[in-house]
């Protein structure tokens, strides 16, 4: 048996049992292989160390409220891999593929599946990286796709409480026709900087423009942005953002609850007009932000001036939450289940 805290953990790494990978070698994916080790061997000069060759994705398994096990959107997560992987000219990993290696790594470590009811789940983390040798700049002819899973408590420490993030002009993440609409790592180092002094001023993390302008609200970290204005659900449209699927799913959950959805350029300045503002992904969940703090400015734009979150940002977070774990139907056929 575990001895695991679920109502504790953090969002970090955990050590489970095995992962499993496979390699694609002379223009074809092998066989998987199961492996109990937390360390990949690996050429000196294969291109995911030098030239970013490189994508990752984030997936969360559930325990439902019957028991039954949950993946959320995993077609989805290996669509955008794909896109990824296209992106940066890896090998592309067929979706049924990915299921496959997904369901095999979370069936193998099922006893680090949090029960239903403590706030946690289990992560999924998919990773594709070029493993030829390259000196110069040219894609792998090799590359490695493999899973592994850790069980998770909120990204935020907060969890639905909600959080403070700090407007950032002096960093972008991405660039406008770069590689900010694809999951891959070099996006993630180009926010360190910025994320890192947002923690040391005393925000949750920082909230970035359109790299063009420096108008419009990109991204909020390694989440997406929506406000709420009215019955209305409005997130930025940019080519710099992450499709983020929790976002696609709490659109389709707010025209289900009979709200207008805009997905449109935001001006910094409409921050003024919003009744609810957020920041949703796979790891943030639905993370309210109560306070948004331009650091050139000066400015403050605050919400939920009660502390608690807004009404409309609660109901999508139970309605999301209710369909996976359970407590819902899943009438868009948005769960796999783990048998
Ligand atoms: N934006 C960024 C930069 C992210 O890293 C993530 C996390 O995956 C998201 C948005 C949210 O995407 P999703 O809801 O698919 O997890
Ligand atoms: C996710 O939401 O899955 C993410 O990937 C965010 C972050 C941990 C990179």
């Amino acid at each position: 048996m575990n001895n695991i805290d679920w109502k504790q953990l953090p969002f970090a790494y955990f050590k489970t049992d095995f992962n499993v990978r496979v390699y694609h070698k002379n223009g074809q994916w092998g066989n998987l292989e199961v492996s109990d080790s937390e360390h990949i061997p690996i050429h000196m000069a294969a291109t995911c160390l030098h030239y970013g060759q490189e994508a990752f994705e984030g997936m969360k398994a559930f325990t439902g409220i019957d028991g039954r096990i949950r993946i959320f959107r995993m077609e989805e997560n290996a669509k955008r891999m794909m896109r990824s992987a296209h992106g940066v000219m890896m090998a592309e990993v067929p979706v049924d593929l990915f299921s496959k290696v997904v369901l095999k790594a979370v069936k193998l470590n099922l006893k680090y599946l949090p029960p239903y009811g403590e706030g946690a789940s289990l992560y999924i983390r998919p990773l594709l990286i070029g493993t030829g040798a390259q000196v110069g700049v040219a894609p792998a002819k090799e590359y490695m796709f493999m899973v592994f899973v850790g069980p998770v408590g909120p990204y935020f420490k907060e969890g639905f409480n909600p959080v403070k993030m700090q407007i950032v002009r002096d960093y972008d993440r991405a660039a406008p026709v770069g590689t900010g609409h694809i999951k891959v790592g070099g996006n993630y180092a180009a926010s360190l900087r910025a994320g890192q002094r947002a923690h040391q001023d005393g925000y949750s993390s920082c909230i970035f423009l359109d790299a063009r302008e420096k108008k419009y609200i990109d991204e909020a970290g390694p989440a997406n942005f929506f406000g709420i204005k009215g019955n209305t659900y409005v997130t930025p449209d940019s080519s710099s953002i992450l499709p983020s699927i929790t976002n696609m799913s709490l659109r389709v959950l707010a025209a289900d609850m009979g709200m207008k959805v805009e997905t449109r350029q935001i001006p910094v300045e409409e921050l003024e007009e919003f009744d609810e503002v957020g920041a949703c992904g796979t790891a943030a969940v639905i993370s309210p932000i109560c306070l948004i703090h331009d650091r050139d400015t000066g400015k403050v734009y605050q919400y939920c001036k009660n502390g608690q979150p807004g009404t409309i940002s609660q109901k999508l977070y139970s309605r999301l939450k209710g369909i996976q774990e359970g407590l819902e139907p899943d009438v868009h056929g948005w769960n796999t289940f783990v048998e």
